[in-house]
């Protein structure tokens, strides 16, 4: 009999709950999840009647721009992306469940609109948001930030004044107008001038973000867009200290060469030593030039042209040294005076040869009474060798000074081009970093 006794004592024991473990009370949060979640099926819209649209409101916030890359025509941007719609079956009363108003759930488990960026090429680093926040009335809020990737029409023609212009479209992918529609969460103007968030200190500067609604109609339905335009516009200073000033300070030191001796090798040293430092200068700068394939930026052109400037000085120094040498040889062929010389050297040429030397001194010896005239002979002979020194001379003055007035001639044009082309590069940036 015994142990009947004792298993009725131990049941007893058991009933009085001393050895069974307190079942644990459930937390309101947890009771709630799981009210919520008991019948829910996350691959339907959440609406009583099929009829009516989901409407989900967007709001956007630009953090940065972290890359503008002209090339594969695509910015990186980072974005604070919000999205809000209304979800009739996660409503509830928060008298019921200890006054919670707003719960998180996982976004795995409700339905989530499947608004995307037409533009995106590339997801980017987007950190993963596994929550949704829902409020009593059925209001979910999906808050994400976005490293995007998208594609954009660049124009780089003004670089580095130039702005962009670059559009982030957000559609439902798949739904229409009549199943997802797109509103925006806050107003356009508050969104366009929102920039306390945007990271204003690096090269790109945040103009507005202007936004709009519009419909694609395609077949016969309609899609729900909104497009926000993202205007940004580059800070130059960076490229014009390291870019075109050096540049300019180069054509400077080119301009100053020609106040150097013309005819001596110098110049052209110099002016090569210039156009190599440019070279190398420009090889170094290749890297930070936007490489684009269709229009290249005008700052490209403008430093070829610098280089062609620099070419052409240096060719119209080797013109004017090579004509300021080529004087001593043939100057009595090529300058005026010079014929003049040659015609009166062929009149009276009174050049002792060896041989004539001779007939003198043998005319000397037989005829004693002509040493006069043969002294007159020998005066005029001398004469006309000074003179005949004199002249070239100064035909050689006249050459060189006629050299320097080409050289002045031509540097003056050089300077009218110089200037032509500084004055309207210096109009157009200044109208596209004003405009
Ligand atoms: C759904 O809504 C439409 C109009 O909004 C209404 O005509 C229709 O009767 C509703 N359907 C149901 C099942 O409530
Ligand atoms: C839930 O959130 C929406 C949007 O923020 C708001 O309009 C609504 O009043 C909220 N409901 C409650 C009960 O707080
Ligand atoms: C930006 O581009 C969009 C279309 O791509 C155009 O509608 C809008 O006017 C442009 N904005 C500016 C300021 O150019």
């Amino acid at each position: 009999r015994h142990p009947t006794v004792m298993s009725l004592i131990w049941l007893m024991l058991l009933m009085s709950g001393k050895i069974l473990p307190e079942k644990p009370k459930r937390s309101a949060l947890n009771q709630l999840t799981r009210t919520l979640l008991r019948n829910y099926d996350h691959g339907v819209r959440p609406v009583h009647n099929w009829t009516s649209p989901t409407t989900v409101y967007i709001d956007l916030i630009l953090q940065s721009i972290l890359d503008v890359d002209g090339k594969t025509q695509s910015i990186t941007t980072s974005i604070w992306y919000r999205q809000i719609w209304t979800d009739e079956f996660l409503v509830w009363d928060p008298e019921e469940f200890d006054g919670i108003t707003e719960i998180s759930l996982s976004s795995d488990a409700i339905w989530i609109p499947d608004v995307i960026v037409s533009e995106f090429v590339d997801e980017g680093k987007s950190p993963p948001i596994p929550y949704v926040y829902v409020n009593s009335s059925g209001s979910v809020k999906n808050y994400r930030p976005i490293q995007a990737v998208l594609a954009c029409n660049l124009e780089m023609y003004a670089f580095p004044f130039d702005k962009q212009n670059c559009t982030l479209t957000f559609r439902s992918w798949l739904h229409s107008v009549k199943e997802i529609d797109l509103a925006l969460w806050r107003n356009a103007d508050t969104i366009a001038n929102d920039k306390r968030e945007f990271m204003n200190n690096g090269e790109w500067e945040l103009l507005s973000i202007p936004s709009h609604y519009w419909q694609y109609h395609q077949g016969d339905t309609d899609y729900a867009h909104i497009q926000f335009n993202v205007l940004i516009r580059r800070r130059p200073l960076l490229y014009v200290v390291g870019l075109l000033i050096p540049s300019i300070f180069l054509m400077l030191v080119d301009v100053c060469s020609f106040y150097l001796p013309l005819n001596s090798g110098t110049r052209i040293t110099f002016k090569i030593s210039i156009l190599l430092g440019y070279t190398v200068f420009r090889v170094n700068l290749m890297d930070e030039l936007p490489a684009t394939a269709v229009k290249t930026p005008l700052i490209g052109v403008f430093f070829v042209v610098c280089m062609a400037l620099l070419m052409l000085s240096l060719a119209k120094s080797i013109l004017v040294v090579k004509l300021s040498h080529h004087s001593e040889k043939e100057v009595k062929q090529m300058s005026l005076s010079a014929c003049l010389l040659d015609k009166y050297g062929s009149v009276g040429r009174y050049e002792l040869d060896p041989l004539q030397e001779d007939l003198v001194s043998l005319n000397e010896a037989q005829y004693a009474p002509c040493r006069l005239e043969w002294l007159l002979r020998e005066l005029v002979s001398l004469r006309l060798t000074l003179y005949q020194d004199e002249s070239e001379d100064s035909a050689q003055a006249e050459w060189l000074a006629l050299c320097s007035k080409v050289d002045r001639f031509l540097f003056r044009v050089y300077l009218l081009v110089l200037g032509l082309y500084a004055c309207t590069l210096l109009l157009l940036w200044t109208s596209w970093s004003f405009a």
